[in-house]
């Protein structure tokens, strides 16, 4: 692996008025300007409070659920339990500790070589193209993880909504995965029952200041997650998630109050790839802040993945094998991610240089089937 080290933070290169450095410079998409608009994407909304409520209306829900999981991979999620004022909260204390003076928000800066704390991503590699984003990463679950230190005092509410709203994820995460495992005519705790207890649950603050030239600059490079399910508080007013489908971008209409789900790397494999693990990338502007909130779910560490049994038949063999351990070449220099326990992708490399351009090796994997690479990041 290369140097790894800290770049500024990309809040504070927002407003020195200086021009951001040709480090910054992603190009175009395509030919075109990043920031060109994109058609919405068409993903349906998910009532909670239906499908855990009587059978015909929960049936409904999970037709729905399951049309959403097998195409796009994600889903909006509404009445999931959480009022209006508490998920304001929630929003918040994201840009109360974003706006907090430098210093206060230095001292939970990450170490150079965890992504824990506050910071930007790591640089590994001298021409790696940085992404237009700051962030607070703090592990959730399970508590022997949980580094308080990097946990923010400041605003006072910080730590007990942060923590509030992971029990209450904690809660949304195993009604989905037991509706998700319905929605295919299977027992329903068998997706739950690979994910483990004491599962990793992690949570990354992001920030995506206003940025001087939104055409050729990118908020977050395309990438799948690592996670079994993702749950994103987009912000509620500004944009910038967009999905990839059939090789066209795809920009997320903002629900306000409302959760973004989609499926990670893990919930793909279980689900012995009819549910969808997609492609998504953020693109900036250059008039606000947007404040996201992304929890990963993640299966405890001890956990062994597979396609579950219902799904595997002489037609739809299991598309993702076992593997038992990653050459050590291979996985040099990466945690060992669940991602990394089984799949047919081969693990080509764990680097930097993907056809998305250089991103920080130590948050993914690149995994190839057939002519395909994915870029698997957590
Ligand atoms: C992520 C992510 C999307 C967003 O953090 O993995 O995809 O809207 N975030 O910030
Ligand atoms: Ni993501």
């Amino acid at each position: 692996m290369g140097s790894v080290s800290m770049a500024t933070p990309v809040q504070e290169l927002a407003t020195d008025g200086q021009d951001p450095s040709e480090r910054y410079n992603y190009g175009g998409s395509g030919g075109g300007a990043l920031n060109a608009s994109v058609p919405l994407v068409e993903i349906p909304t998910v009532d909670v409070g239906s499908l855990i409520s009587s059978p015909s209306a929960a049936n409904h829900e999970l037709q729905k659920l399951s049309l959403a999981l097998s195409s796009w991979g994600c889903f909006q999620v509404v009445n999931h339990g959480m009022t209006d004022s508490f998920v304001d909260r929630v929003h918040e204390i994201s840009k109360q500790f974003f706006d907090l003076p430098k210093e206060e928000k230095h001292r939970y800066i990450r170490e150079p070589d965890s992504i824990e704390g506050y910071g930007t991503d790591m640089i590994v590699a001298e021409n790696q193209t940085l992404d237009w984003i700051d962030r607070l990463y703090l592990t959730l679950n399970p508590p022997n993880q949980v580094q308080l230190k990097f946990w923010p005092e400041k605003p006072e509410t910080f730590r007990e909504t942060l923590q509030e709203y992971g029990v209450k994820l904690g809660e949304l995460n195993q009604i989905l995965l037991k509706a998700m495992a319905k929605s295919l005519d299977l027992e329903e705790n068998c997706f739950l029952d690979q994910y483990g207890e004491g599962a990793l649950m992690t949570a990354r603050f992001n920030l995506y200041p206003p940025c001087p030239r939104p055409d050729q600059i990118i908020g977050v490079k395309p990438h799948a997650d690592a996670s079994a399910l993702t749950f994103l508080l987009p912000d509620k007013e500004v944009g910038g998630l967009q999905f990839l489908k059939d090789n066209e971008w795809f920009t997320v209409p903002i629900i306000p109050h409302a959760l973004l789900v989609n499926v990670g790397d893990q919930a793909e494999i279980m689900s012995n790839g009819v549910f969808k693990s997609p492609v998504h990338r953020v693109v900036t502007n250059s008039e606000k802040d947007r404040h996201s909130l992304a929890v990963f779910c993640i299966p405890s560490a001890g956990q062994e993945i597979k396609p579950d049994e219902g799904l595997i038949s002489e037609t739809r063999p299991a598309l993702y094998r076992k593997e038992f351990g990653v050459p050590k070449t291979k996985a040099a220099g990466l945690s060992q991610g669940p991602h990394l326990r089984a799949t047919t992708w081969e693990i080509v490399r764990v680097s930097n240089q993907t056809k998305y351009g250089i991103v920080p090796s130590s948050l993914l994997c690149i995994l190839h089937k057939n002519n395909e690479e994915r870029v698997s990041c957590r």
